[in-house]
């Protein structure tokens, strides 16, 4: 499958790394058409990786990976041509979080009522933003046997369902999530609360001392 990824950072390089691994053709996105994160990542793997603008990673992708800096995603997405992208799935890893306070990171003022993910999706009416994995450290994203075999939860939610469906097929596939890890938030909407675990997140890796942990609902 062809992959696009917007975003050379950690996140966006380790799930493009991995993907490359499982046979995909990745392009990797940034602010400019090659540059030096987007060529290192490139030379680094070899057949199959590409690198380019956001909006050239975006049109190459049957499925995209925001992987974006949580403050700067929407001026990043705002450079996509939104009717070229129709119905096109964009998976939403992003996080909008504040750490001008020092190590106790809130959620960034602009998006306290209203979540980035539902902004992303409003930013692109007539693509399928389905938010997933920002609940997980980026390790875990590509491979959820590293946290008790891969018996834990992940949440996920998007107003498409078939597009749902589509993003968990990719995750059991290639990253080895369970059919029954995946916990359903219902719309985009959804996405106030998996931003707003994020903070938490934060406070429980730093007692427990590990990024290797995830939530596991117990009923
Ligand atoms: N680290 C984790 O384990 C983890 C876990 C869950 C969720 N997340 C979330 O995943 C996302 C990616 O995190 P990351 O650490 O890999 O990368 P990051 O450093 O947060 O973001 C990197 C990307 O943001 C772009 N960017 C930065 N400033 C920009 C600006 N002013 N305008 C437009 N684009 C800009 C960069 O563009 P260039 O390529 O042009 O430099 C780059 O592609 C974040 O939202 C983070 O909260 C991270």
């Amino acid at each position: 499958m062809k992959i696009g990824i917007l975003g050379t950072g950690t996140v966006g390089t380790t799930i493009a790394s991995a993907l490359i691994k499982k046979g995909h053709s990745v392009m990797l996105g940034s602010r400019n058409r090659g540059s030096e994160k987007g060529r290192a990542w490139v030379d680094g793997m070899g057949e199959g990786a590409s690198e380019g603008s956001f909006p050239d990673a975006a049109n190459y992708g049957e499925i995209v990976f925001i992987c974006l800096n949580g403050e700067h995603a929407i001026t990043a997405l705002q450079t996509l041509n939104p009717s070229a992208l129709k119905e096109k799935i964009f998976i939403d890893i992003t996080n909008p979080l504040d750490f001008s306070q020092g190590m106790l990171p809130q959620i960034l003022e602009a998006y306290r009522s209203i979540s980035l993910a539902e902004k992303i999706q409003e930013t692109l009416p007539h693509s399928f933003v389905v938010k997933t994995l920002n609940t997980v450290n980026y390790k875990l994203m590509v491979d959820a046997r590293d946290v008790a075999g891969g018996d834990h939860n992940l949440f996920i939610c998007g107003n498409n369902n078939e597009a749902k469906e589509q993003v968990k097929d990719l995750l059991i596939q290639n990253f080895h999530w369970l059919p029954q890890s995946f916990v359903d938030l219902g719309s985009i909407a959804g996405a106030r609360t998996m931003e707003g675990i994020v903070p938490f997140w934060v406070l429980v890796y730093r007692s427990i001392g590990t990024p290797l942990f995830n939530f596991k609902i117990m009923s």
